[in-house]
């Protein structure tokens, strides 16, 4: 894990952006995993903003909610054509998101990791964190190995997610979420992290046992995963200052 600790959110996104941008100019067909939620906004106006080519692209979003028709507001279909898709020149062939109107999911889910399977795999994976450490709808006790399916909320992440809908009666209570397993294949997992409600997450996953209570743990296992933080949600790693030395101290050839 790489742990880039920034003063500020906009800091911390500046450097995701790079390292996105990065991968689209050097592989034009990339596979990119996509995650919704205020967390990577920031990152989408960035992404727009440097007006990259996407017409080669291909993407994978982590989840949907079940039930929660396309059009809702609060679709992740309706927030990743809003927030990115709509600005920038991705064909629409190339968009995918769970369908969370399916009849049948276990069949949907099933052909959505041939999909990724079939699109060469995914490059780069961006991720949030739940602040139960949740990653895409993986929430606490979820397999470490698990695949594409569906699942249930918690209670926290109802309620974290409540200030999108109005009350947190309206949050579906189900999901459809790349697993645990799909995400650990991706070749570099991206994971952005901003505010104190974070840090407690942050925190276990990076520094705590490899836990399915905080599924953002595994990452640990995986080779090429980088965390941009902004000071925040860095608040409560034991060993901030270390990463901050390792950051500030790169050599060239590592740098982005
Ligand atoms: C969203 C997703 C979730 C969010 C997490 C944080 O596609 O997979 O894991 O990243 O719930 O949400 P925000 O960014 O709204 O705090």
């Amino acid at each position: 894990m790489e742990i880039i600790i920034q003063p500020s959110a906009e800091a911390a996104t500046s450097i995701a952006a790079r390292i996105v941008a990065r991968l689209l100019r050097e592989k034009p067909d990339a596979v990119l995993g996509l995650a919704t939620g205020s967390t990577p906004l920031l990152l989408y106006r960035e992404l727009v903003a440097l007006k990259l080519d996407w017409r080669k692209v291909t993407t994978f979003n982590l989840d949907e909610y079940v039930g929660l028709p396309r059009e809702h507001a609060q679709s992740y279909h309706s927030f990743m054509w809003e927030n990115l898709f709509r600005h920038v020149n991705v064909a629409k062939k190339n968009v995918h998101i769970p369908d969370g109107n399916t009849k049948d999911i276990p069949k949907f889910c099933a052909k959505y990791e041939k999909q990724i399977k079939a699109a060469g795999g995914i490059d780069l994976q961006v991720l949030g964190i739940g602040t139960d450490g949740h990653i895409g709808f993986n929430e606490p006790t979820s397999s470490l190995a698990s695949r594409t399916r569906i699942k249930t909320l918690t209670e926290r992440t109802r309620k974290d997610n409540a200030r999108f809908f109005g009350s947190e009666a309206q949050v579906p209570h189900h999901v459809i979420t790349m697993g645990i397993g799909t995400i650990m294949e991706a070749r570099q997992n991206l994971l952005l992290a901003f505010g104190s409600t974070k840090a407690r997450a942050i925190a276990e996953a990076v520094e705590g046992p490899i836990t399915a209570v905080n599924p953002a743990s595994i990452l640990q296992m995986h080779p090429v995963t980088k965390l941009c933080l902004d000071e925040a949600a860095a608040a409560q790693l034991k060993r901030a200052d270390y990463y901050r030395w390792v950051y500030g101290n790169k050599p060239d050839w590592q740098k982005f």
